[in-house]
C-alpha cells in the first residue's frame, strides 16, 4: 500500500563527497524499510577514489548509486555547475516528490538548486550548522542549502537558533538529532572486532589519530610546514597516526617538495578501520567537521586545528577543544590531555541512533498531508 493510495513517494537521495556516505546511509536504509516509498540514490561522483567512496558503501551496506554522475574534481565553479546541470536531467526525467541532501559539500548545494528551480521541495540533512566564517566553502554552502531549502533538519540547539536568526518559519525547523551517530551506533560493535590495531602495531590509548584536508590548512606551504613542525614534536611524546585526504597528499607533493612529515602516515580508511583507530586513541587532532561530533559520543579528547566550529555542541557539551593552528596553544592542550585532564563530556540530545527515522516521519508526514 502506498502512502498516496496511488503513486509511492519518490524521494531522491543525493551523495558526493566521503563525509555524505555515513548520513546518507541510514537514511536510505529507512526509506526502504518502509511502505510507500520509492528511494532512488544518486551519486555525484565528486568523490571517486575507491578509498573515498567505494569502500564507504561496502562497509555501511549502502546500495549500488541508481545514477552516478561522474564529474570528479575540479574547480569550485567547474564541479557545482557540472552537478547542477547533470542533476537537473535527472530530475526531470525521474520527477521525483522530494530531494533529500545532506551536508555542506558543492554536490550539496549543486543538486538542492538544480531541484527547488524545477519547483521539486529540499529537505536538508545537518541544516543551520554556521561557522560564521564565510572564507570556508563550506559555510557558503550551508547558508545557500538552508535558506532555499523545505524541510530543515537540524542536529543540536545552535542550529535552530541560526536558522531563526536568519528569518527562517519555525515549522520548516525539526530537530531531529544526528544521522551521523545513527551510523556510527550501528557499525561500533563491529568495527571494535577489526584487527586495526594489531596490525598497525598499536596499543590502545598509546597513539593520537591526525586528519588534516581543510583548503585554510593545507593548501598553503607556510601553514602546513608549521603545522606539521609542531606535530612531529607532539609525536615524540605520543605516536601520531595519520590517514592522509587525497588533497592534502597532493599538498605534500606538490608544496613541501614531496618531503613527507615523519609522522606514520596511512593511505585513507575505511569507515570500520578509522572507526576502530579513533574509538581507541588517546586523542584525535583534526580539522575535519564530523570527527568532532563522533569523538565527543565516543568520549575521546578531540583538538580541532581551526579557529571556529559550526559544531558548538562538541565544545560546550563534548569532548572537542578548539586550539586553531598556533604551535603553543595546541601544544598546551596536548599536555593537558596526557596529564589527565580530560573532560568526560556527554552525548547530546538526540544522539541517539534514531535520527533518521525521525526525518521519514516527518517527510511521512508531510506528504501525506500535501496528497490529502
Ligand atoms: C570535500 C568537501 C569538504 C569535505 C571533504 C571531505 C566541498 C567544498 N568540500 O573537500 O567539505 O569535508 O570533501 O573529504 O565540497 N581527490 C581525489 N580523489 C577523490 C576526491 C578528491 O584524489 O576521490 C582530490 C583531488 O585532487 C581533488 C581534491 O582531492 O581536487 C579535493 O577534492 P574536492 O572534492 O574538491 O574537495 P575536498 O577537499 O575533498
Amino acid at each position: 500500500m502506498s502512502i498516496s493510495g496511488g503513486h509511492p513517494f519518490r524521494v531522491l537521495a543525493v551523495a558526493g563527497a566521503r563525509p555524505n556516505f555515513m548520513k546518507i546511509a541510514p537514511l536510505l536504509r529507512e526509506l526502504r524499510a518502509r511502505e510507500g516509498f520509492e528511494p532512488i540514490l544518486v551519486h555525484t561522483g565528486q568523490h571517486y577514489d575507491a578509498a573515498m567512496s567505494e569502500s564507504f558503501f561496502r562497509d555501511l551496506g549502502i546500495p549500488e548509486p541508481d545514477l552516478n554522475l561522474g564529474v570528479g574534481s575540479g574547480s569550485h565553479g567547474a564541479q557545482t555547475a557540472q552537478v547542477l546541470q547533470l542533476m537537473e536531467e535527472v530530475l526531470v526525467e525521474r520527477r521525483p516528490d522530494v530531494v533529500l541532501v545532506v551536508g555542506d559539500v558543492n554536490s550539496t548545494l549543486a543538486a538542492t538548486l538544480a531541484a527547488v528551480k524545477l519547483g521539486i521541495p529540499v529537505g536538508h540533512v545537518e541544516a543551520g550548522l554556521r561557522s560564521f566564517d564565510r572564507s570556508m566553502p563550506e559555510e557558503i554552502n550551508r547558508i545557500l542549502t538552508d535558506s532555499i531549502s523545505e524541510w530543515l533538519f537540524v542536529t543540536e540547539p545552535a542550529g535552530v537558533e541560526n536558522l531563526k536568526r536568519e528569518g527562517v518559519a519555525d515549522e520548516k525547523i525539526h530537530r531531529v538529532g544526528n544521522v551521523m551517530i545513527d551510523t556510527l551506533q550501528a557499525h561500533l560493535a563491529r568495527a571494535r572486532e577489526l584487527d586495526t590495531l594489531e596490525r598497525l602495531g598499536l596499543e590502545p590509548r598509546t597513539y593520537a589519530v591526525l586528519t588534516l584536508h581543510r583548503p585554510s590548512n593545507v593548501d598553503d606551504p607556510e601553514s602546513l610546514r608549521r603545522l606539521f613542525a609542531v606535530l612531529e614534536e607532539i609525536d615524540q611524546r605520543i605516536p601520531i597516526v595519520f590517514p592522509v585526504h587525497p588533497r592534502t597528499r597532493d599538498a605534500i607533493a606538490r608544496l613541501l617538495s614531496g618531503e613527507p612529515p615523519s609522522l606514520h602516515m596511512l593511505d585513507p580508511l575505511g569507515y570500520l578501520e578509522f572507526l576502530r583507530l579513533m574509538a581507541d586513541a588517546r586523542l584525535v587532532l583534526t580539522d575535519s567537521g564530523g570527527i568532532q561530533e563522533e569523538t565527543t559520543v565516543l568520549g575521546v579528547p578531540c583538538l580541532t586545528l581551526r579557529e571556529n566550529t559550526e559544531r558548538p555542541i562538541t565544545v560546550t557539551d563534548g569532548t572537542n577543544t578548539i586550539v586553531g593552528t598556533d604551535p603553543a596553544v595546541i601544544r598546551a592542550e596536548v599536555d593537558k590531555i596526557l596529564a589527565g585532564e580530560n573532560r568526560p563530556g556527554r552525548i547530546p540530545d538526540g544522539w541517539d541512533g534514531s535520527a533518521a527515522g525521525r526525518i521519514v516521519d516527518v517527510l511521512e508526514a508531510a506528504l501525506r498531508g500535501d496528497a490529502a
